[in-house]
């Protein structure tokens, strides 16, 4: 490792005291919004989404193509299933608002664990390095919960008159497992009876600064303390890759924890807009610590360089949340960089819930939980971004992902609702 990672302590803290503020503004939260009339795909749920992109973060096009890649089950799954059948498929798009289905990434049988959760791609000189997270093992009997970083690499890209194809042969390697240490392990989380840990979702970031080469990850950090509060640990963990190598990485202290305030940082990654480090994380209501209450939110913290210090956005860290007469619309927010904004996807979650927490949505009759899921691409959010501060200031159509080259001029159509109740 090198001095300059050994020297970066004390690592950023998002605290209670920062929670404890959380209020929705009219900056913060977002419009609620009607399902689309059409989905992406009729055959299956999608979630949390990326896109292939280049070592500098910008969304990759290849011969005149964009990529997204979805987690995916069936849609005859009932919604709430649908974790424990992920799989990644990936659609393809020429203008970044029509989504055609090209498969799924992995040969059925190849990947590791029973399923795959999220990750990130990138697009190395014509090399696809599919990032994911391995929950459970292969061929379990029964569903467990060990998660490992993994990358399959080397896959191609490929196109003809009838669309895109993404091919291997993959090479699948287990990248990063947690070391007990730095970041807490699934025996010491179940030592400790808290809430399910968390060891996942690998997001591939190079520095634009020092051209240096890191994986974050959502994790938590060990604790050995009996207290309820203090098994909320969630953290924003990352690692580095000395010689740029895609798939050989040392893990680093975490970036940032949320000791006492919330398990589960997910998803985290980095926009760098006008020399500023922008780190987002989706997390949820129920997984706030004790005394401690938030929404469905994309959270978000700033600092001058990559590794901090990180200051909450926003004051409290909230960015973007749900609206409070629809508090679960929209999940796994995903912020990237367009000209001076930042535009913000997620997936279409659950609507019409009058009342009723993600929890109970199990004990609905089946055909309402069916009916009050969207499983597909939400609009797309623009924030304006100045130094410490963010604000919503307008919407792109239902998964509209563009080019940094591409005019936001264009409108879009979203259906606006004036409650979900
Ligand atoms: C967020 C998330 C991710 C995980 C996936 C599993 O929506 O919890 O952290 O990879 O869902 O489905």
């Amino acid at each position: 490792m090198s001095r300059r990672h050994e020297q970066r302590i004390p690592r950023s803290k998002w605290t209670r005291d920062h929670a404890s503020r959380l209020r929705r503004t009219p900056d913060t939260t977002a419009p609620i919004i009607y399902p689309p009339e059409r989905r992406i795909s009729d055959e299956y749920h999608l979630w949390d989404t990326w896109f292939l992109r280049e070592r500098d973060g910008s969304i990759a096009e290849v011969d005149g193509y964009r990529i997204a890649f979805s987690l995916s089950a069936s849609s005859s799954l009932l919604p709430g299933k649908r974790h424990d059948e992920a799989r990644i498929r990936y659609f393809y798009s020429t203008d970044g608002r029509e989504w055609t289905y090209g498969g799924p990434v992995f040969p059925e049988g190849e990947a590791f664990g029973s399923r795959q959760w999220a990750g990130s791609t990138l697009l190395d000189d014509g090399t696809v390095y599919a990032y994911y997270t391995a929950a459970g093992h292969r061929d379990e009997p029964e569903l467990t919960y060990e998660q490992r970083i993994c990358v399959g690499a080397g896959g191609t890209v490929s196109t003809d008159g009838d669309g895109l194809r993404i091919d291997g042969p993959w090479d699948h390697s287990v990248l990063l497992e947690p070391d007990g240490e730095r970041y807490q392990t699934q025996e010491q989380s179940m030592r400790q009876d808290g809430p399910i840990y968390t060891f996942r979702d690998p997001w591939f970031f190079e520095d634009p600064e020092t051209e240096e080469t890191y994986l974050l990850f959502e994790g938590n950090t060990p604790i050995d303390d009996p207290d309820p509060e203090r098994t909320y640990n969630g953290c924003i963990g990352i690692a580095y890759s000395e010689t740029g190598d895609p798939a050989d990485w040392a893990v680093l202290d975490p970036l940032l924890d949320a000791e006492r305030v919330n398990q589960e940082l997910e998803r985290p990654h980095v926009v760098v807009r006008n020399g500023r480090y922008y780190l987002f994380t989706p997390s949820h209501q129920h997984t706030f610590a004790p005394g401690c209450s938030g929404f469905d939110a994309l959270y978000g913290f700033v600092a001058d360089s990559l590794f901090g210090p990180y200051e909450p956005l926003n004051e409290t860290g909230l960015v973007v949340a749900n609206p409070e007469n629809a508090p679960f619309q929209a999940y796994s927010w995903l912020a990237f960089g367009h000209g001076d904004e930042i535009l913000v996807t997620s997936f279409f979650n659950y609507f019409d819930l009058n009342g009723l927490s993600l929890d109970d949505v199990a004990f609905l009759p089946e055909a309402e939980q069916f009916r009050r899921f969207g499983g597909t691409y939400a609009p797309t959010l623009r924030l304006q971004v100045a130094g410490n501060r963010t604000r919503i200031w307008g919407e792109l159509g239902y998964g509209r992902i563009p080019l940094e080259r591409e005019s936001l001029a264009a409108p879009d159509r979203v259906r606006y609702r004036a409650t979900d109740d």
